[in-house]
């Protein structure tokens, strides 16, 4: 789908659709359709509509003998509209112009559409369009896919960053819905090869044998269970010249989580395709750098395993030696992501990086803390964490930050034969899951865990959101590398 910009009158463009936002009781911008204005005032008061945030009215209306089509949609009260609401509203819009199979349309959205109304618009336009139907064999259940929709004065850079973003979204929402028989850590790491060759970033993949030489036995442990041996994935997009900073983005690339020995039962083993959630985000992170060229060095790590229950699976008891020499000793093979995540973030932190931030599907317990809609954010350095929460506020990916100065919480962990033992209890379970992790952050960088276990993946569609995978984390990590570049 295009998205592009114009500027005629109401009646210049009487050939497609014209869908309208309006605030809840401020229809000011109804005044662009004219000779229409008085009439849809009638029609939305007669309906009863509002103008709240999340609504949509269709209303056709006769000239002459043709009708015309207006789509006026809420964006809620005109102080309080947010990016998101903007966002949404796109998302509402082409959700229903698809089902009206309503090839061509424009927006009228204001008259002052800045930078980041134009991208959000766009965001919410392609995000919204997004669907997962290549294995769905007969024609007709193939949605209709919307040709062109053009926003009233839209802006040109807004439109295009915001076209890039939503893609790497949904190019990460297609490879988590991918499911486990067709992606695991062999196929994943082919995936990051061909993206690096097709964008020209760096890719260096290992395999089991090079895993093991470089003492990553805590991703060798959780993947040699399965038939399917781990990969280690490491991309670079580096820039032309000196770089501004260097960060790097960890990704969990669990391509399946059966639990392991400490086996899932079948409730809670559905839809674990999604727990290469992170892994993939950061794939589509690495992508939209190739094609928006930030001054910033920026690695992407992977480790990629499927956690497997067999005779050659590891087991609750072994004491695991990681990379950074510290030892785990497992209680529970399903606490398996931050035994990955321990060599990750250390391999991570050996390329000296300002910042790394790590995204994972990591614990059950984030989701009861804080409810799936929202991400829990952990952090070794509050101005570093707040500056993701502000940029959250955006991009409308929720994030909440959750404490990690309890002392007698960390103490749990330590409780073992081992230097540290992979669960500490059920409760404050996202929290010691955290703190797991911190230890195998390197000295003196600044760390953000996300854990995306919650808002990663949707069993019901919503705002920009579909059945499925939520490619969440993305877009918020993309605008913070942005501001490092724009020194904003
Ligand atoms: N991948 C799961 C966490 C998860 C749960 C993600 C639900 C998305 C939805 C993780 O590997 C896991 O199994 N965590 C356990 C940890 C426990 C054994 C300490 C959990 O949350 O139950
Ligand atoms: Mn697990
Ligand atoms: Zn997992």
């Amino acid at each position: 789908m295009e998205v592009s910009s114009y500027e005629k009158s109401y009646q210049e463009i009487k050939d497609t659709p014209l869908a309208i936002f309006v605030f809840e009781e401020d229809f000011s911008n109804l005044k662009y359709a004219d000779a229409f204005a008085e009439k849809l005032n009638k029609v939305l008061s007669a309906e009863n509509f509002k103008g709240k945030e999340d609504t949509l009215i269709k209303v056709p209306l006769l000239e002459d003998d043709a009708v015309r089509t207006f789509y006026v949609v809420g964006l809620g009260k005109k102080d309080k509209a947010s990016f998101d609401d903007y966002r949404r509203a796109s998302a509402i819009l082409i959700k229903r112009l698809k089902k009206d199979k309503v090839p061509f349309a424009h927006i009228y959205a204001g008259e002052i559409i800045d930078y980041k109304k134009s991208k959000a618009i766009t965001e919410g336009l392609i995000l919204g369009h997004y669907s997962f139907d290549k294995y769905k064999s007969k024609k007709e259940e193939e949605s209709f896919s919307v040709e062109r929709v053009s926003i009233y004065r839209g802006y040109e850079e807004g439109i295009k960053v915001g076209r890039v973003l939503a893609q790497a979204q949904n190019y990460a929402r297609d490879l988590v819905n991918e499911p486990g028989n067709v992606i695991n850590p062999i196929t994943l790491a082919e995936i990051a090869q061909n993206l690096a060759r097709e964008y020209g970033l760096e890719c260096k993949v290992y395999d089991e044998k090079q895993i093991q030489e470089m003492g990553m036995h805590a991703l060798w442990s959780v993947g040699k269970g399965s038939a399917t041996p781990p990969r280690f994935i490491h991309l670079t997009y580096r820039p032309q010249g000196e770089p501004k900073d260097r960060i790097a983005i960890v990704g969990k690339g669990l391509t399946f989580d059966s639990g392991g020995l400490n086996i899932k039962t079948g409730d809670y083993m559905r839809t674990m395709k999604m727990d290469k959630s992170g892994a993939c985000a950061v794939l589509g992170i690495m992508k939209a750098l190739a094609e928006l060229k930030p001054q910033i060095e920026v690695h992407g790590i992977i480790g990629a395993a499927e956690n497997m229950p067999s005779g050659s699976a590891y087991r609750p008891d072994d004491i695991i030696k990681t990379m950074s020499g510290k030892t785990i000793e497992v209680d529970n093979t399903d606490a398996e992501g931050r035994i990955t995540l321990a060599d990750a973030l250390w391999y991570a932190s050996s390329l000296k990086p300002s910042h790394i931030i790590d995204m994972a599907t990591l614990t059950g317990a984030c989701i009861v803390a804080l409810g799936e809609y929202t991400a829990g954010l952990f952090t070794n350095d509050d101005n570093f964490g707040d500056r993701l929460l502000e940029m959250s506020r955006e991009t409308g990916e929720r994030l909440w930050k959750l404490p990690m100065d309890d002392k007698k919480l960390r103490e749990k962990l330590k409780k073992s034969d081992a230097d540290i033992v992979n669960t500490a209890g059920r409760y404050g379970g996202a929290i010691t899951a955290a703190m797991f992790l911190e230890e195998f952050v390197g000295e003196g960088i600044k760390w953000v865990h996300l854990d995306i276990a919650g808002p990663a993946y949707f069993k019901e569609e919503f705002g920009y959101y579909s059945k499925g995978a939520t490619g969440f984390g993305v877009r918020t990590c993309l605008e913070y590398i942005l501001s490092l570049d724009k020194g904003t």
